[in-house]
């Protein structure tokens, strides 16, 4: 059932030509992990590997978020769903605009509607204000959790941050215990982390 609800959407996006990012791109990258998962991760947008693969986070970036996942003992195939806030490579890796956002965004929302996750995480910025708002900050918001509709959300930095500024992976280690404990709260009290 949900494997049919989500090809739905994915039919769509391929098709869609809501902005012009389709025009430039060479797959869409949907999303990806266990579509029962009862962690949601959103990101930017896809990057170069990305586009090239259609898999979400294989590139530079998605190999520190499987080395943080990997510390969290989450994995893509059992806890973890990933997706971002645009689905096509905006070019040179720009920021996408809040049109391209705008035009996009919905696809994401009906994902987690779909999957109905136990917990989001926002990587970054772009996907902290596509949901909050563009007066948020992620320097300001990472590490509280808030509340998206009825998912509780956890904002932090975006992996492509940690590698351009190595000083920033405490506090995104900080963040991501958070998350550890909110899953023993919410989902699986059992759940081993050898760090926690
Ligand atoms: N950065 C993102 O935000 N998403 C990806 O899928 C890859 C890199």
């Amino acid at each position: 059932m949900i494997t049919e609800q989500l090809k739905k959407i994915e039919d769509e996006v391929l098709a869609c030509t809501k902005c012009s990012l389709y025009q430039g791109r060479h797959r869409v990258v949907f999303g990806s992990g266990n579509q029962h998962a009862p962690v949601f991760i959103v990101g930017e947008a896809p990057g170069f590997e990305e586009d090239k693969t259609g898999v979400a986070f294989v590139g530079k970036s998605g190999q520190l978020l499987e080395k943080i996942l990997l510390a969290c003992n989450f994995s893509r195939q059992k806890e973890v769903y990933m997706g971002n806030v645009v689905k096509c490579r905006p070019p040179q890796n720009r920021t996408p605009t809040t049109a391209e956002q705008a035009a996009c965004l919905p696809y994401l929302e009906r994902q987690i509607e779909i999957i109905q996750p136990k917990i989001i995480i926002l990587l970054g910025s772009t996907a902290l204000k596509a949901f909050f708002g563009a007066s948020s900050r992620i320097t300001r918001e990472r590490g509280h959790w808030q509340n998206w509709f009825q998912y509780p959300v956890m904002p932090t930095y975006h992996p492509s941050a940690l590698l351009r500024n190595p000083g920033l992976k405490k506090e995104a280690w900080e963040d991501f215990k958070k998350v550890i404990v909110k899953y023993r709260e919410l989902v699986d009290s059992q759940h081993y982390c050898k760090y926690i």
